[in-house]
């Protein structure tokens, strides 16, 4: 039977990079890194050039910062833009991952990679993707819309077997995954994907963009990582005073909240009341659960909803594992 290392779940987010991978021992291991590359330079301090050593990778000929380090090396790339796969950065940090996995948990050989797209891009980029990370990765590599992955989270255990409480072939669930640069919707009706009940919409980005814009207009201005943040903390650091921007993380946390109901409402309302649920995920989730939660009763929030993704991916690789086991292909 397979192990639960021979999986290993990878959600290139565009604001941080999400694995769910397993030791050899099989304990869990969840890494998350900020989707942050850029160029390599030297670096003089030595303490600091061990560190980045360990969060380099070459990319051609090039090498890369990725994570931590690229953010601290003054970073900001986030790759807003639909053929972000095709960039090195993109790549970077997909070797970043790999690596990263390599040393805290050692790759294991013959280990399934599962990735993801959002569902407006996944039949356009499915092949590139897979040609692209099979360039990184030589063993099997699978590519799934993204919010499929919340979803195998919730019906599958941690070794793909089937949950023992819900049923994929006779429940009908919503999803919505509320990431970063994209909120991805998807319906799934007693295990079959309904296409017409599917699509995208702007993600928590839109709040970040304007709460920039707010703080501009008062005569601060902020980065988009910062506004980032400043959507969970509600502060600005502004010259050693932490300035309480409360009131405009409200104002921009409700653009997104209102596109995300529009569209749900736009792509589920026809089926929603007979689902036996709605699953909220992604990072973005605990903005808009509440919210959502007010329309239709039926929404949860997935356990852990920015690892969902990762987490959901692996549990699917592993189903996958255990049903070629079972019909007696070889893995
Ligand atoms: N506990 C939290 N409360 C509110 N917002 C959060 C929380 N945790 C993360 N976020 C924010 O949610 C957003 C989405 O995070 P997530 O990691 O799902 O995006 P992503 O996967 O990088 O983006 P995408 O899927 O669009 O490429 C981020 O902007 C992140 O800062
Ligand atoms: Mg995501």
């Amino acid at each position: 039977m397979p192990t639960a290392n021979n999986v290993i779940g990878l959600d290139i987010g565009h604001s941080a990079v999400k694995i769910a991978c397993y030791t050899q021992d099989e304990k869990e291991r969840q890494i998350l890194f900020p989707s942050i590359a850029v160029p390599a330079f030297t670096i003089s301090d030595d303490g600091e050039a061990r560190r980045a050593a360990r969060e380099t990778v070459m990319v051609g000929s090039r090498p890369y910062f990725f994570g931590e380090t690229a953010r601290t090396q003054g970073g900001t790339s986030q790759g807003l833009s639909e053929d972000w796969v095709d960039t090195p950065e993109h790549m970077a940090l997909l070797k970043g991952a790999l690596k990263c996995v390599q040393d805290e948990v050692g790759l294991p050989e013959n280990a399934m990679l599962v990735m993801g797209l959002p569902t407006h891009l996944f039949s356009r980029q499915r092949d590139r993707l897979k040609q692209l990370a099979g360039e990184a990765y030589k063993g099997e590599i699978k590519v799934v819309p993204q919010p499929f992955a919340p979803f195998q989270m919730m019906m599958l255990d941690r070794l793909g077997n089937p949950s023992p409480v819900r049923s994929m072939m006779e429940e009908s669930w919503g999803v919505i995954e509320v990431g970063y640069y994209s909120t991805d919707f998807m319906l799934m009706q007693r295990g079959r994907w309904v296409e017409k009940a599917s699509g995208s919409c702007a993600g928590v980005r839109v709040a970040a963009d304007h709460l920039a814009r707010m703080l501009a207009e008062k005569g601060l201005t902020v980065d988009l990582p910062e506004c980032e943040e400043a959507l969970q903390t509600r502060r600005i650091l502004d010259f050693g005073r932490k300035t309480d921007v409360g009131h405009e993380v409200d104002q921009s946390v409700a653009l997104v909240v209102t596109e995300v109901i529009d569209t749900a409402t736009r792509l589920m309302e026809p089926y929603v009341r007979k689902l036996d649920g709605v699953l909220v995920a992604g990072g973005g989730a605990p903005i808009v659960h509440p919210r959502i939660q007010e329309k239709w009763p039926h929404a949860h929030m997935a356990n852990k909803p920015r690892l969902a993704v990762a987490e959901g991916m692996r549990r699917f690789g592993m189903a996958l594992l255990r049903a070629r086991e079972l019909q007696g292909v070889s893995v």
